[in-house]
């Protein structure tokens, strides 16, 4: 079946409508998931909601509705979200689902049976925005209330009988795994935290509530739900249809490539997944990579805080393509950044107008004058074509290796500058000079024809629409798309007709213009 790439996202609390955070984890797997595609791999891409557990329950009970019937609307608005952001998502789950449920009390009894859990009694505190147990001395007092101090989330004191898994056993086996597998937690930084938490010393973990229902039943135990994240992570295997090992899905897919995750979730993803799945002889995911966060002033942009940009907005105002490219560009991967409409409408003239759609539209209008609406034919490059050109054969695979770390800002980059070389060129070679050297006009045309086609590809993952009707100019569609043949310096099919697109981008009037 060839090369394959699984990429998730986190599967987000139906507690409040999406914003822009959400957006952003799911634009930027689909950013891979895209990129992945076009370079010949068969790509499994994963969304979807995580819905049990007491922050939903309680959601639903303050706007007075049935808790499955309140996730069912908010679900649906993530759903409907995914189709506004033209995500190419597989899948879509929702830990409601019996195929989920299926698969949480399979992976259950397996931990079980392996004996890694047991039953015994949690005292200690819990936040239940945060859907997290927390230590003494990760807690502070503020006004009198207590804090989880990285989070600033509310706890609650819990004192029940619960069921645990032993955790504090996988302490040295994870430690090991980290150091083997170096890309196992990115970015860097994030990995060290990481580490630094394991290696201060795991407690067993509790797995199971006794103080309310909404949640995966636990088997043979009906007086206990499952934890919320024992249940939501094992999503990640019940949308292949775990535990049927011989469904095509999972043979195929799992482990996942890539978890795309925040780092608020990292814990969660870098420590208790890989223990619930080592403690199950499951094969551990290749790589969670938590990004930064998007602020809202200084702080996290949340559901819980309240400050929050809705995606749909931004997107009627200034369209789709635009707030890929923004948050794509402007927040630094890894990093947290700060959003601004400003910034979104520089972005909007100066690269998507400007540098990409203007270049469209001059060398599509040049060629309908002076080489008959058609890809020229006699062609002969020169040294300064070919330089151009070589860019894009010599960096292919520093292309895909970059994409690889998941360096978008590299891959943002070179399209800036292959827009800045490819304006620079068209600028330079002055064609319109060359009337009277028909041989030469068509090589710069040829040359810059192709520039264009590889640059339409490399936007592709970014910019999807734009870059499609872009391509209509050559009569490329979607499923032609492959990356490879960015180094095929003579692709374009010599002769054929050139067709006009309308403007990709309109220029946004500033005030102060
Ligand atoms: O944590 N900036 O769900 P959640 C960037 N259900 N990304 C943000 C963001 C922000 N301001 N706010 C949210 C959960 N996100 C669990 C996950 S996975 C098995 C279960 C994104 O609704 C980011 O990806 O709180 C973050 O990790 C995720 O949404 C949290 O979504
Ligand atoms: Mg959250």
């Amino acid at each position: 079946m060839g090369k394959r790439f699984y990429i998730t996202t986190p599967i987000y609390y139906p507690s409040a409508k999406p914003h822009m955070g959400h957006a952003y984890s799911s634009i930027i797997a689909d950013f891979f998931a895209r990129f992945k595609r076009i370079d010949g791999f068969n790509v499994s891409f994963l969304t979807g909601t995580d819905e049990h557990g007491l922050k939903i329950q309680r959601a639903a009970e303050k706007k007075n509705i049935e808790v499955l019937e309140f996730c069912n609307e908010i679900s649906k608005t993530f759903r409907d979200l995914s189709k506004t952001l033209n995500l190419t998502n597989t899948d879509f789950i929702r830990t409601t689902e019996d195929r989920h449920k299926k698969s949480v009390q399979f992976l259950w009894n397996k931990l079980k049976e392996n004996d890694e859990i047991y039953l015994s009694k949690y005292s200690g505190w819990y936040s239940v925005s945060d859907e997290a147990f927390y230590n003494n001395d990760e807690i502070e007092e503020i006004d009198g209330e207590k804090k989880v101090i990285s989070s600033k989330s509310s706890v609650e004191w819990v004192d029940e009988e619960s069921y645990f898994f032993r955790l504090s056993k996988w302490e040295k086996p994870l430690l090991d795994f980290y150091k083997k597998n170096p890309d196992f937690i990115l970015p860097e930084s994030r990995k060290n935290e990481v580490i630094s938490f394991v290696k201060s010393g795991l407690k067993d973990l509790s797995v199971s509530r006794k103080s309310f229902s909404w949640g995966i039943k636990v088997p043979d135990d009906d007086q206990h739900v499952i934890y919320v994240w024992l249940d939501a992570l094992t999503n990640y295997l019940s949308a292949l249809n775990y535990p049927n090992l011989k469904d095509d899905l999972f043979k195929n897919f799992w482990p996942a490539s890539i978890h795309l995750i925040g780092k608020d979730i990292l814990r969660f993803h870098a420590v208790y997944w890989p223990a619930f799945l080592l403690a199950a002889n499951i094969e551990l995911p290749k790589k969670v990579y938590g990004h930064g966060w998007i602020l809202s002033g200084e702080e996290k942009m949340s559901k819980s805080k309240g400050n929050i940009l809705d995606p749909i907005k931004i997107i009627d105002e200034y369209g789709l393509d635009p707030l890929r490219y923004y948050l794509i560009k402007e927040v630094s991967f890894g990093n947290d950044g700060n959003i601004s409409q400003e910034r979104l409408e520089d972005c909007i003239n100066s690269d998507l107008a400007n540098n990409f759609g203007n270049l469209c539209q001059r060398v599509t209008a040049f060629v309908d004058k002076n080489c008959e609406g058609k890809i020229p034919e006699n062609i002969l490059f020169e040294k300064d074509d070919l330089k151009i050109l070589n860019r894009y054969s010599d960096n292919l695979e520093v292309i895909r290796n970059n994409i690889d770390k998941q360096n978008i800002n590299f891959y943002v980059d070179f399209i800036i500058n292959s827009l800045f070389e490819a304006n620079k060129y068209f600028n330079d070679q002055e064609p319109w000079k060359k009337k009277e050297n028909q041989l030469r006009l068509n090589s710069i045309i040829f040359t810059t024809l192709e520039i264009i086609r590889k640059i339409c590809y490399l936007l592709y993952p970014i910019i999807p629409d734009s870059s499609l009707k872009a391509l209509k100019i050559f009569n490329i569609r979607e499923n032609q798309i492959d990356l490879s043949s960015i180094a095929n310096h003579n692709f374009l099919n010599k002769g054929n007709d050139i067709k006009k697109i309308d403007i990709l981008f309109k220029k946004i009037i500033k005030e102060n213009d």
